[in-house]
């Protein structure tokens, strides 16, 4: 069954990272998704994190005309991963509205899983991207050095095949001009509204506006004024005059070209619908 939203507008939001298989949405998923047309939410990308993440994404992406899915176990949850895991994982890559391989990456901040373990999940995870070229959803935190190592390896060997979002910025500017160097989006959302958040207005200011995407990592990380609630993608809205003040644009401008963004980064056409 497709689910198609109501209408679609203009100039709309791009939510490029999206949790919402998540249990916060147990009790009205389907109202929250179908409500997001409404708010001038385009399109959304659910994100698996852990296995059964993976399938539900999947699952979300087939109900909805405007959700695609990425699949790919967060490092946390890496522990579950052996063999025959990567290969539901490479069949899930392989249906019609997987677009990334996420989110991925080194969490070194509650090391669930040995460093050793995280690297070794992390490789395996970009190899299979690039065999299906797909981009990757990097998730990066308290792990700056060691993911940057990793991802030049990755960079050196795929060339042009290793490409994606790092999501949820949290490193600081120079880092984040390296990874666009590497020819990776950066994923700025709520935490771009937050008080604390001045180092990620400085990557904002740092890298060009074509390399930036917007992402919610529903149901985290909510925009001031709503900070500390569940998020949804409609709450962009709140990101947007924050990355348009600083880029000195348009809140259309950021909305138009973040969302061109996205459509890039994921192999998407560029249809706006009306
Ligand atoms: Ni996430």
């Amino acid at each position: 069954m497709h689910l198609t939203p109501g209408f679609l507008v203009k100039i709309m939001i791009f939510d490029t990272h999206a949790h919402y298989d998540d249990e916060k949405y147990n009790e009205d998923r389907e109202e929250v998704l179908l409500s997001l047309a409404g708010k001038n939410v385009g399109r959304v990308v659910n994100i698996g994190a852990s296995f059964e993440g993976a399938i539900a994404s999947a699952e979300l992406a087939k109900k909805y005309d405007f959700v695609y899915a990425a699949v790919g176990i967060h490092p946390d949850d890496v522990g579950v991963l052996n063999e025959d895991v990567m290969a539901r994982i490479s069949a899930l890559a392989d249906e019609e509205k997987t677009v990334a391989i996420g989110e991925i990456g080194l969490d070194y901040h509650w090391l669930v899983e040995s460093r050793e373990t995280q690297k070794y999940w992390f490789e395996r995870q970009m190899e299979l991207a690039v065999e299906k070229d797909l981009p990757i959803i990097i998730h990066s935190r308290d792990a700056c050095e060691d993911t940057m190592e990793l991802m030049k390896k990755a960079h050196e060997k795929y060339g042009d095949k290793h490409k994606g979002i790092v999501h949820c910025f949290s490193y600081s500017a120079e880092i984040a001009k390296e990874y666009v160097k590497m020819g990776f989006y950066i994923g700025v959302g709520g935490v771009a509204t937050f008080k604390n958040g001045k180092k990620l207005k400085e990557v904002i200011a740092a890298v060009p506006l074509e390399k930036i995407v917007l992402e919610t990592d529903c149901p985290y990380l909510a925009p001031e004024p709503f900070r500390g609630q569940r998020n949804s993608s409609d709450l962009i809205k709140y990101v947007v005059p924050v990355v348009a003040g600083i880029k000195g644009v348009t809140e259309e401008e950021v909305e138009r070209i973040t969302w061109d963004n996205a459509c890039k980064v994921y192999g998407l056409a560029d249809q706006k619908g009306a």
